[in-house]
């Protein structure tokens, strides 16, 4: 079908030519104003109709939420609130909507409401306008990457092993589970499932990007990765997509330099090209505050935040001295905080990651040299002997965006950290090669995919910037 995209249409100062558009209704006002949307860009296209001209039926089937197209000359309007508008010569129902029926009207719907009808939220403004943003981050991230020479590696999203050593994944069977395979200790009997073995969906790409890294020196991973926890949060999801570069004769210094100029590239781009998009969120987030009082509102405008995001240095302090800063804060010292900072060795908890950039540094944040106990098995053991070269970067409004780390390549450090965590090291057999042969200084770090579109974004429920949130409870569509 012959048409022009909208925004084609409205980028140009050129009138007075004759074309054709497809879309959704919008609203259809006096019987005479059509405003059509066909996703391409925020703004519809206002459509003039000569009713008094036109076929009493097919009148009646232009409702909110009917697929039309529509053919005329292009003008420039008089009318205010738009500079272009199409007087209708031509005019077909492509597929009717029953407004009685239909579940969105043209007005301000809750977020969990549209949750509900997933299916169709991708008509309403903001949701077209965070998948339009989405898509765009993506491939900015593709972008970074490629002009910096790395190379785009797919993980398997059905694997054996478990990266991150949490435990919380997904089975993946073809066993029937009402009598599953048993072996002679009742136990169930892998050797019988499809795989042969016992398997799981990915938490994390990680350890393939490792293997890659000391061979390609430059990978990245971008896939989707998928954890069991049970965190009903506005910040996690059952499935969700990670980015994971892994560079080899890299420190840490570099990963983080590496992390931070991904991030405000990615943001900048998103900024160069979904303007219209951009405002329309920055205005739904005044407005969605406005209910909210004036200390929990956003204390930058959403273009702002982000414009100061690119601008600014990143703050890098350690893990001992940000404990420091929280054993003396405020909240801290009022028992404000619902997690108390007593001593050093303490895991953080949101609370005291928003602490710090929100209230303290107000602004990114990354924060390195954990204690050994709180992270995984793979980050390389600082000369202290119970730090670790990990870095996460905290980001206001969000918390943890991305986690990384130097790995450890020393082979027997590796494996005395790995006996010590209780991580089977014959079925790690490959990872270990990697230090056997040719083992070298790399390192590497995670950003979770959804958080950045919701920093982005100025969403706040992660649910609400992936098309079909999997959660707790929850995989509908
Ligand atoms: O900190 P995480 O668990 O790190 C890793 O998986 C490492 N293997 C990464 C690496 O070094 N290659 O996860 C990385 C990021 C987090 O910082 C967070 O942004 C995001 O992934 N993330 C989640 N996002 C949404 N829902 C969840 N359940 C998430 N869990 C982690
Ligand atoms: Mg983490």
């Amino acid at each position: 079908m012959y048409r022009s995209k909208i925004k084609d249409i409205l980028a140009k100062q050129t009138f007075d030519y004759e074309t054709s558009v497809a879309g959704w209704v919008r609203t259809f006002r006096n019987n005479r104003f059509i405003a059509l949307n066909d996703g391409s860009c925020l703004s519809n296209i206002q459509i003039v109709v000569d009713y008094e001209n036109m076929d009493e039926a097919l009148l009646k089937k232009i409702n909110t939420g009917a697929a039309i197209h529509a053919k005329g000359q292009i003008i420039e309007s008089q009318g205010r609130g738009q500079t272009h508008e199409m007087v209708c010569t031509e005019l077909q129902v492509l597929g009717e909507s029953d407004p009685e029926k239909y579940p969105l009207q043209p007005k301000r719907h809750s977020m969990e409401f549209l949750r509900e009808i997933a299916h169709l939220r991708f008509r309403t403004n903001t949701f077209a306008s965070v998948f339009r943003i989405r898509s765009n981050a993506a491939f900015a991230i593709h972008k970074f990457f490629a002009e910096k020479g790395f190379v785009y590696l797919h993980s398997p999203i059905i694997t054996g092993s478990d990266a991150e050593g949490a435990g919380e994944m997904f089975h993946v069977t073809t066993m029937d589970l009402k009598a599953p395979a048993l072996n002679e200790d009742g136990e169930i009997d892998y050797s019988q499932d499809f795989f042969n073995s016992e398997t799981n969906l990915t938490v994390s790409g990680q350890l393939e990007a490792e293997l890659g890294a000391l061979a390609l020196s430059e990978v990245y991973t971008f896939g989707p990765t998928f954890r069991a926890e049970n965190s009903n949060t506005t910040r996690h999801l059952a499935e969700f997509w990670m980015i994971e570069p892994e560079v080899a004769f890299c420190d840490l210094d570099g990963d983080m330099d590496l992390a931070e100029e991904m991030l405000k590239y990615v943001i900048q781009y998103v900024m160069d090209h979904n303007q219209e998009d951009l405002a329309f969120l920055e205005n739904r987030l005044v407005e969605e505050e406005k209910h909210k009082p004036q200390n929990e509102r956003s204390p930058m405008l959403l273009r702002e935040k982000l414009a100061f995001c690119i601008e600014n240095d990143f703050e890098r302090l350690t893990y001992t001295e940000a404990i420091r800063i929280l054993k003396n804060s405020k909240p801290n010292k009022k028992k404000k905080f619902q997690y108390l900072i007593e001593e050093w060795g303490a895991d953080l908890q949101s609370e005291h990651e928003r602490y710090l950039v929100e209230k303290h540094f107000k602004k990114p944040v990354i924060l390195t040299d954990y204690p050994k106990d709180i992270k995984a098995f793979y980050m390389r053991l600082n000369d202290d002997g119970k730090t670790v070269r990990a870095m996460d970067i905290l980001f206001p409004g969000i918390g943890e965006i991305v986690g990384g780390s130097q790995r450890e390549e020393r082979l027997e450090l590796l494996e005395k950290r790995m006996d010590e965590m209780d991580i089977p090291k014959e079925e790690m057999s490959w990872y270990l090669d990697t230090r056997r042969f040719g083992t070298c200084e790399h390192a590497g770090f995670g950003l979770g995919f959804g958080r950045l579109v919701q920093f982005i974004t100025g969403m706040g429920n992660i649910r609400d910037v992936i098309p079909f949130p999997r959660t707790p409870g929850n995989a509908k569509f």
